[in-house]
């Protein structure tokens, strides 16, 4: 790509696996074809208080591997579309996360859904995007 018009060189694409958080790919997919930049894909396994205590363990390895098969998935999408692509599967909260990985990694557009895999109906923004609108360091592009 030539050099005069990289826009967007690093998007950050926040991934849990909805059909949101599908859509945001896509566009940053699109987006990145138009700049010549590059996506990385972030999905962050929660470490919250909420997990049974018995069944920690095993609940928590099953959910990293969803992740990270939901991560592989999708970045083979992004590289079938000719877009450089990354992934990164982080623990803790998911909005520090994120908004910790963008400015470490001087990302200049974050790409993510306005909703996610909670069912509360009502919101127009979910806790996580809120968040990560809230706090980033960069443009957050929040599609529907
Ligand atoms: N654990 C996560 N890791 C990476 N990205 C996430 C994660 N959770 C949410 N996201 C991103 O944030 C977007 C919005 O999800 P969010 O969690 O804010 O909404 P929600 O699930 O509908 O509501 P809430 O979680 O507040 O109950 C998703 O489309 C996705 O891009
Ligand atoms: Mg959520």
């Amino acid at each position: 790509m030539i050099g005069y018009f990289i826009m967007y060189e690093k998007i950050l694409v926040p991934i849990d696996g909805s059909d949101y958080s599908f859509r945001a790919l896509c566009e940053a997919i699109n987006l990145a074809k138009l700049t010549g930049g590059t996506i990385t894909l972030i999905h962050v396994t929660p470490t919250g208080s909420s997990v049974v205590m018995s069944s920690k363990q095993h609940f928590y390895a099953m959910l990293q591997q969803e992740g990270k098969q939901v991560l592989s998935n999708r970045m083979k999408l992004a590289e079938e579309e000719g877009v450089k692509t990354e992934t990164l599967l982080v623990e803790g909260d998911p909005v520090e996360q994120i908004v910790k990985t963008a400015k470490q990694g001087n990302f200049s557009l974050i790409v993510m859904g306005a909703r996610g895999l909670s069912k509360l109906a009502g919101l127009v923004v979910g806790s996580t995007s809120q968040g990560v609108i809230k706090n980033a360091p960069c443009p957050v592009l929040v599609t529907r």
